[in-house]
């Protein structure tokens, strides 16, 4: 069942100038991430996206613990290394939007149910 939603949306520019500190992407992106963001629009999709999970989680996280890489079909696939994020029961389903000025993200979190057996 769902059991979280979240929201975010971030000018391009402001993540373009935050970039020109090279201590924003360490804080900001896992290694696979900053791999993957060939623009200042994905590295703003990769911000919302992390907004958007903490806001559908709520409780905080370091956001280079979240990680948002794509799978081959190009879907967002979100990975928490945080110890205490229950990994085995919550699954959470992440999308990305970027245009030229902003870029957006939603995060839903689902929690498996427990089957009783018949
Ligand atoms: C996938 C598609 C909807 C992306 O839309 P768009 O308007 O070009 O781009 P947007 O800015 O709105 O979204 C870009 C984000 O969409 C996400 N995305 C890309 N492919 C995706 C997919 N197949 N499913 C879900 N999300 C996808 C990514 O997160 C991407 O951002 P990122 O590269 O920074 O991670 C569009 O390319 C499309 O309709 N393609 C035709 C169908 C297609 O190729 N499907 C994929 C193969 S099955």
């Amino acid at each position: 069942m769902v059991v979280g939603v979240g929201i975010d949306i971030v000018e391009v520019s402001r993540i373009a100038k935050a970039m020109e500190n090279p201590r924003f992407s360490r804080k900001v992106l896992t290694e696979r991430e900053e791999a993957y963001c060939d623009s200042p629009a994905r590295v703003a999709g990769r911000w919302a996206a992390k907004e958007a999970i903490i806001k559908a989680i709520g409780f905080p996280l370091r956001l280079n613990q979240i990680q948002v890489v794509n799978n081959p079909l190009g879907q967002p696939i979100v990975t928490i290394t945080d110890p205490n994020f229950d990994g085995k029961r919550l699954k959470i389903f992440v999308s990305i939007t970027h245009e030229r000025t902003h870029a957006a993200a939603v995060a839903v979190i689902e929690r498996s149910v427990l089957q009783v057996p018949m």
